[in-house]
């Protein structure tokens, strides 16, 4: 089972001037400890170096010794650079000095993101990897002047899938420098751990995470949660009498039972309010079927649940935090494999609106499970569905792992959407939903509708999103293409490689952004 990092928030007591925080003798009785401090680029004119608050502090504490080190110590610090300090500070054996970069870094409208929160991500990140890699077990982070952002990189950074394997990194507990600003880390804390947790989902094999063990675990969270979010584990015969004969059409070439994950969170004070509904596919492995799919890079293919990983995290997060909105999180699960059972190119199943579908490639499997998930969302009287599905390598091709691809029928939740990524650094780029794309999958031989479009890998992403269109009546939808910000290589520098979990914080940032915005209902 993941063992969720141990984040210490003992509220520290400053003692006099700042010599030293008060300990929680449990906690660190034992083990060594470190300090990440930031510090911002020089200008040209600037010939001292430019701590931040917590910076200065501790120099003062070590009557200037550190300024006086950086300053001797070679040219200024460039962003995500380090340099190492021992024998500082009697409580602090090791301190790591990042660069932060510009000072003056805020929202870059070319980038739409927040540089600041970018830079402080990426710091924080790998200051504590370094003393993670000396084997320090207990670490203060500079807040750098926003404590969400600096526990995000930390959590983040941190983070690394080593179940499986005899030699795990050094478990750090990371904590503020300083008793400010608690919440504000704490929420850091809480954002990061959800994106860890569909990390966690994503990376892990497919023979671990069979849909039956991926609604396991999730029950198993949100039973350690209790209150007012429960989960419902639909199986087989739930799904049958449901009529989701799309989706069952590619569960039934595995032997893998399918399983329907329903996760149902009350937080607004009124339950009847109409609850933000997200779905996800939950494809626990994709072979591609009897379309199969070339053998390199195949295992990859583990991840193919992103969307389920990441929306039933966002929500599991969403709870931790107390938001006051109703959720709802349908996950259906399934592998996609080529068993005797399995869907032939050419079939035609029925989904659960009664609409035919022609399945000319049955690699085109996500597009099935989320026809029926969707016509299922409709039941709740839902202000809006988002759904969240690696769908297409084309999307990769599109936009890699720059952002995540967007199709959506309601600028209002497009606004939402946006807004809520350029803060958590996770972004999204609007796609188009033209009729140009619907005409291609609209026209099919046998059925009402294709599950590929008609030529074939043109626009793949669009006609993919065009496809789930006619399965949507509801004015607030949106369809996240999370395809390329599936995995991470070394684009994101406070994500180690391996899979993303991406974009679980901006759906958190999204839900509580809609949790204060009453319209439209
Ligand atoms: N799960 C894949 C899409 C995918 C590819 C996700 C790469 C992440 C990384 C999806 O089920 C798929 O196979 N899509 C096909 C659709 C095609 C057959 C129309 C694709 O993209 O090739
Ligand atoms: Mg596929
Ligand atoms: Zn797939």
């Amino acid at each position: 089972m993941l063992q969720p990092l141990r984040t210490v928030l003992h509220r520290s007591v400053h003692r006099s001037c700042c010599r030293s925080f008060s300990l929680s003798a449990q906690t660190y009785s034992t083990g060594r400890k470190g300090l990440v401090l930031g510090v911002y680029e020089k200008n040209k004119e600037e010939e001292n170096v430019v701590f931040t608050q917590a910076g200065n502090r501790f120099d003062n504490v070590v009557s200037g010794k550190l300024r006086d080190q950086l300053n001797r110590s070679g040219p200024s610090l460039k962003k995500g650079k380090t340099r190492m300090f021992y024998g500082l500070h009697e409580e602090f054996p090791s301190v790591v000095v990042v660069g932060l970069g510009k000072q003056s870094a805020g929202v870059n409208p070319q980038e739409l993101w927040n540089e600041s929160k970018e830079n402080i991500r990426t710091a924080v990140s790998v200051g504590c990897r370094q003393l993670q890699d000396m084997e320090v077990e207990h670490v203060e982070v500079d807040p750098c002047g926003d404590a969400q952002a600096a526990a995000e990189g930390a959590v983040l950074g941190l983070f690394e899938y080593d179940e499986l394997k005899s030699k795990k990194k050094t478990k750090v507990a990371a904590q503020p420098y300083g008793s400010e600003n608690l919440d504000a880390w704490q929420k850091g804390v809480s954002y990061a751990e959800g994106q860890n947790l569909a990390r966690y989902l994503m990376e892990s094999p497919a023979n671990y995470i069979t849909p039956s063990k991926f609604a396991e675990i999730l029950q198993q969270k949100i039973g350690a949660l209790g209150g007012n979010i429960k989960a419902l584990t639909r199986t087989k015969s739930w799904i049958e009498e449901q009529q989701m004969g799309a989706f069952l059409s590619v569960a039934k070439g595995s032997d893998e039972p399918p399983v329907f994950l329903e996760i149902h969170y009350t937080g607004s004070q009124d339950p009847n309010d109409s609850p933000l509904v997200f779905v996800g596919k939950g494809v626990t492995f994709d072979s591609g079927g009897i379309s199969l799919k070339p053998s390199s890079g195949m295992d990859a293919m583990r991840a193919d649940m992103g969307g389920a990983a990441t929306i039933s995290s966002a929500i599991l997060t969403a709870a931790t935090l107390k938001l006051p909105i109703n959720l709802i999180g349908l996950a259906p699960l399934c592998e996609n494999m080529p068993n005797g059972r399995a869907n032939k190119p050419g079939d035609v199943v029925k989904a659960k609106n009664g609409k035919t579908i022609q399945v000319d490639n049955t690699d085109a499997e996500g597009r099935l499970l989320l026809a029926d998930a969707l016509c299922y969302a409709h039941n709740f009287n839902a202000r809006a569905v988002v759904n969240a599905a690696t769908l297409t390598g084309a999307m990769d091709v599109a936009l890699g792992s720059a952002a995540t691809g967007v199709f959506t029928n309601s600028s209002w939740l497009w606004t939402h959407l946006h807004e809520a990524s350029t803060v958590t650094g996770d972004r999204v780029w609007r796609m188009p939903l033209f009729q140009h794309y619907s005409k291609q999958v609209t026209e099919s031989a046998l059925a009402d509708l294709n599950n590929v479009g008609k030529y074939s890998r043109s626009g793949g992403a669009c006609t993919a999103a065009a496809f789930l269109k006619e399965f949507v009546t509801v004015p607030h939808w949106a369809h996240l293409d999370i395809a390329g910000v599936m995995s991470n290589k070394d684009e994101v520098p406070y994500l180690r490689k391996g899979m993303s979990g991406r974009p679980t914080r901006t759906l958190v940032e999204f839900a509580d952004r809609l949790s204060k915005d009453r319209k439209p209902t």
